[in-house]
């Protein structure tokens, strides 16, 4: 781990323009460098680096971020490679911190685990090519399939000779620790006998992303009903199945450059579209996708395509886990192999041009695939069909991001066509999903409810767009209160407080959930709270560098980003146009008066629901005179803001 001492020193030398500068060219322009987009193609530059706030933004494709950001996106870099790159950029000397006695002891064994990989592949990759066993059996087996030579090389494939020990023995006689060949799987020990665990297999190597070899895949050749055909790595410090995607270290420039990742199920897929010069692609073993390996995917593009064979099991665990696909908002596509085949039998039959056309005429949308195969066994049954419709409008809510949003409009139409229910039923059901998600409860609650809510849609006009425009509008008020803090929380509010200790006091006063929705601002405001009680500075720059993306993220689009003003604008207003920065006060003011004011707003709304529910004219005496009270605090708060914003 690097130490926070090394951070803040990184942290204060980076220069981004410096650090753009360096792969694209810059122009000054005002404040501002100007240059074009290495996101994506573009004539005119429109890609804005602002190094007063150590940020840029494209205005053509509206990537933005900061200098890590950069090298994350550009280089692929994760945070701390990219702290390191800087450290080397900047001289900066770092020094690691404190770490813990198991820490190291764990870094220890990750390095004893890759070690002995290491040797373990080169023994292989020799016995497959050099040894008569590995020639006679393993190799031509991989010919007769088809690979080529040149392919196996890069791919580092080997081969386990059948004999009991043969890489036990030379491996202990090279002073590989027991233990370790244990952890591996290489070795296993039964009777306090040694004796290898991949016998009589083809082995391929598992890479991790910078080309080490974190564990193996062995497959047998001879058929045998007693073994599995494949064998795996067990799971230790290098090996974690969970972030493995096989193939992914020959494959991320090609997927970078395809905006495409192709994901199949087995390694010897991987290999034989990498032969027919498809090399975009990498492999899950079968299992469903796990948050990991989306995120490995999501560094490289936003299309994933799955190639699977149509029947197999393979696909019904492909599609679990998908929906986490759509909040990250990968644009996921199926392709279904026919019959009997799989990518690599298909591509050796088809050639490189017909598989890829193939493949690009089969897309099939993931969603819409998804709807076909659940109605499959729905017939006449309502409530099976219930259940579907409560299972897309499930699914269709997790896209739920601002720039999907057209999306998601489609996809409602499109599934109410085919579910034949009315499309403002179905809209109404994405949005309760929605909603409970923002909202209060987790999702989790009875299911029974949430059907009863499709087929008695008497609150149709209550959740539609409007609605939903709303939920948004409030999210920009919820914000903008949380930019005033990041921005002007450090400054004087009177003589006696700053204005992140007024802010504090008046959210304690009204309650914090019941002035802000969105838990990953509750989050923001929490961290910056500690923060700030403990003496770091809660600065939005803090805040862009934090470890966790999200909410550096979140920061990073909530925050101001002050591109120039035009030269139409300063001829046409010849006067002092006041910035934010000097009306900061009547922005905090404001912000937070507009929250509080919907909270009494809300308090009023359920007031007027209890009256008209009441039975008894002493629970309406005490109803009325709340509503009054509510109003005078309305009026209070509308006055002080000095304009009426509600009707
Ligand atoms: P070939 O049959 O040689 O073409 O291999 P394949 O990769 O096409 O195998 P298959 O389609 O049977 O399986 C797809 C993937 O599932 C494999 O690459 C493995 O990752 C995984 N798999 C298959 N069989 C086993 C097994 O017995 N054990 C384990 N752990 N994984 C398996
Ligand atoms: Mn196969």
């Amino acid at each position: 781990m690097i130490s926070q001492d090394s951070i803040q020193q990184i942290l204060s030398r980076i220069d981004i323009v410096e650090i753009v500068g360096s792969f694209i060219k810059l122009k000054k322009r005002g404040a501002n460098y100007l240059g074009l987009c290495p996101f994506h193609n573009e004539k005119t530059p429109s890609f804005t680096v602002s190094p007063a706030k150590e940020i840029y933004k494209c205005f053509g494709c509206g990537r933005s971020g900061n200098s890590i950001s950069f090298l994350m996106e550009a280089e692929k870099y994760s945070y701390v490679e990219s702290l390191r790159w800087l450290a080397a950029k900047y001289n900066v000397e770092i020094e690691e911190s404190e770490t813990s006695p198991e820490y190291k002891q764990q870094q220890q064994v990750s390095d004893s685990l890759y070690i002995i990989n290491s040797f373990a592949q080169k023994f292989f990759s020799n016995e497959l090519f050099n040894s008569e066993e590995g020639q006679d059996i393993a190799l031509s087996y991989l010919k007769e399939r088809g690979f080529r030579e040149d392919i196996i090389k890069k791919f580092e494939l080997g081969y386990n000779a059948e004999t009991k020990d043969g890489f036990t023995k030379l491996a202990l006689a090279e002073q590989y620790n027991l233990d370790y060949l244990q952890k591996t799987g290489l070795v296993n020990l039964r009777d306090g006998n040694a004796f290898d665990n991949y016998r009589g297999r083809i082995i391929f190597p598992i890479h991790n992303q910078s080309g080490k070899v974190l564990g193996f895949g062995a497959r047998i050749i001879k058929k045998n009903d007693k073994a599995p055909k494949y064998i795996n790595s067990p799971e230790n410090e290098i090996y974690v199945k969970s972030k493995i995607l096989y193939g992914s270290y020959f494959a991320r420039q090609a997927i970078d450059k395809a905006d495409e990742c192709l994901l199949v199920e087995g390694y010897t897929d991987v290999v034989s579209l990498h032969q027919a010069g498809i090399e975009n692609v990498v492999a899950s073993g079968g299992t469903s996708l796990t948050p990991d390996q989306l995120r490995l995917i999501k560094k490289y593009t936003n299309n994933l395509t799955i190639i699977y064979d149509g029947d197999g099991a393979g696909i019904k665990a492909a599609l679990r886990g998908l929906d986490l696909a759509l909040e990250e908002s990968l644009n996921v596509k199926l392709v279904l192999i026919p019959d009997n085949e799989d990518p690599d039998s298909y591509v050796n039959n088809l050639g490189t041009a017909a598989f890829i056309e193939f493949v690009n005429n089969n897309k099939k949308d993931f969603i819409l695939f998804q709807l076909g195969i659940a109605l499959k066994d729905v017939g006449n049954d309502n409530t099976k069909k219930a259940i579907v419709v409560n299972q897309i409008a499930e699914t269709i809510s997790k896209i739920n991001k601002t720039e999907d949003f057209t999306k998601q409009q489609d996809y409602i139409k499109q599934c109410s066509e085919i579910l034949k229910i009315e499309e403002i039923g179905l809209h109404a059901l994405v949005n309760k999903f929605i909603r409970e998600k923002i909202g209060k409860e987790e999702i989790r609650g009875s299911r029974d409810q949430r059907f009863t809510d499709v087929f008695s849609l008497d609150n149709k006009g209550l959740v539609d767009n409007e609605v939903t425009a709303l939920f948004n509008k409030d999210e920009i008020h919820e914000q903008a209160m949380i930019r005033s803090l990041l921005e002007f929380g450090l400054k004087n509010w009177d003589e006696s407080q700053k204005v992140a200790d007024y802010i504090f006091k008046e959210i304690e006063e009204n309650q914090l959930e019941e002035l802000i929705d969105n838990k990953e601002l509750i989050k923001i405001l929490h961290t910056y709270k500690i923060w700030y009680n403990a003496g770091i500075e809660p600065t939005s720059k803090n805040f862009l560098y934090h470890e966790d993306l999200s909410m550096s993220t979140l920061v990073l689009s909530i925050m101001d980003f002050d591109y120039e003003i035009s030269v139409n604008w300063k001829t046409r207003f010849e006067g002092h146009i006041p910035t934010r920065e000097e009306l900061f006060s009547e922005e905090v003011f404001s912000t937070l008066n507009y929250l509080k004011l919907r909270k009494i707003k809300r308090l009023m709304n359920e007031n007027q629901g209890d009256l008209e529910k009441s039975t008894t004219t002493e629970d309406q005496m005490i109803l009325v005179q709340t509503h009054q009270h509510l109003k005078e605090i309305e009026i209070e708060l509308t006055k002080q803001l000095g304009t009426v914003i509600f009707r």
